[in-house]
């Protein structure tokens, strides 16, 4: 008799802390819809055993992993290959392990861009974009946004210097800006405002430019919580058109990442649905 246990593919999720982490119901769900036979498992790795820890998933028939914080950077020195766009946006967030090779790639800019274009019907061709932060998530999310030309992309942070370097290391791919958040230029109205601060994971709500907001401004949080985000409940305050949260990115990047593990492209609006997280 066979051992069918043996024979099925295992992928996961490894982070620290990672316990809240929806990745699992989202994988699992995928997998039931397309028939696909996976594990998914939940893999709390602290940074000093990540080499360990990914390494022992490999050897011992892992297919696959996603990346969370904090190990999205520091795992690409473990990656034999990078795609473009996980070395562009100097983060990880999944792995595949092939021929005895492990490759990184990124899939979160890639989710967000589906998520606003085919969740939120937005058209981004044209647009003035204001991201809110200058860290790791708006490395990631600068170049794909870009891609969808923009008319302007400001990045406003608390700290300047951290804006400039990520608008710097874009200026060859479109027409990108840094600035404080005191400084925020509101001569044209935002249509798309991003807050990609880790603020609201602490229950802040820094001094945001309150008169970049307009009543045509549709306002997203990369953060994502059962409860509505500071950001997500400040920028409705402001009178923004639409306020919502980040949990259609995380449906979509997980989508993506199925995707290249499995060579399928699960229908995400049942996860969606299924999670209560429509729109
Ligand atoms: P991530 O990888 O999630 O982007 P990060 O690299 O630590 O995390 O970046 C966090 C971002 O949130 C930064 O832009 C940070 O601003 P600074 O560069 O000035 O530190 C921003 N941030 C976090 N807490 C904040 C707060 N209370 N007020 C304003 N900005 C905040």
């Amino acid at each position: 008799m066979v051992d069918e246990t043996t024979t099925i593919d295992r992928y996961g999720v490894m982070g620290y802390p990672v316990s809240h982490s929806r990745s699992p119901v989202i994988h699992r769900l995928f997998a039931l819809h397309t028939g696909q036979n996976i594990q998914y498992e939940l893999l709390q790795v602290a940074p000093e055993k990540l080499e360990q820890a990914v390494r022992q998933f490999q050897r011992t028939g892992g297919r696959g992993l996603n990346i969370t914080v904090p190990h999205k950077n520091p795992v690409s020195r473990l990656c034999d290959q990078l795609s473009e766009r996980a070395s562009t946006a100097e983060a990880v967030n999944t792995l595949i392990f092939q021929d005895n090779e492990i490759i990184g790639d990124n899939t979160d800019g890639i989710g967000l861009l589906r998520d606003l274009a085919v969740n939120f019907g937005i058209n981004l061709e044209g647009a003035n974009i204001l991201i809110l932060g200058a860290g790791g998530a708006t490395r990631g999310i600068t170049g794909p946004l870009l891609e969808m030309l923009p008319k302007s992309l400001v990045i406003a942070n608390r700290s300047i210097e951290r804006a400039r370097v990520i608008a710097d290391c874009f200026k060859n791919s479109g027409p990108v800006s840094a600035c404080r958040f005191d400084a925020v230029p509101v001569t044209e109205a935002y249509d798309l405002v991003i807050n990609a601060t880790s603020a609201g994971l602490r229950g802040e709500t820094p001094p945001y430019p309150a008169a970049a907001i307009s009543e045509n401004s549709f306002c997203y949080d990369l953060s994502y919580g059962l409860k509505p985000t500071p950001f997500s409940v400040w920028a409705r305050d402001q009178g923004a058109a639409r306020s919502v949260m980040g949990w259609g990115m995380l449906v979509e990047q997980a989508a993506e990442s199925f995707h290249l593990w499995r060579g399928i492209r699960p229908d995400t609006s049942p996860v969606l649905k299924q999670m209560s997280i429509t729109a």
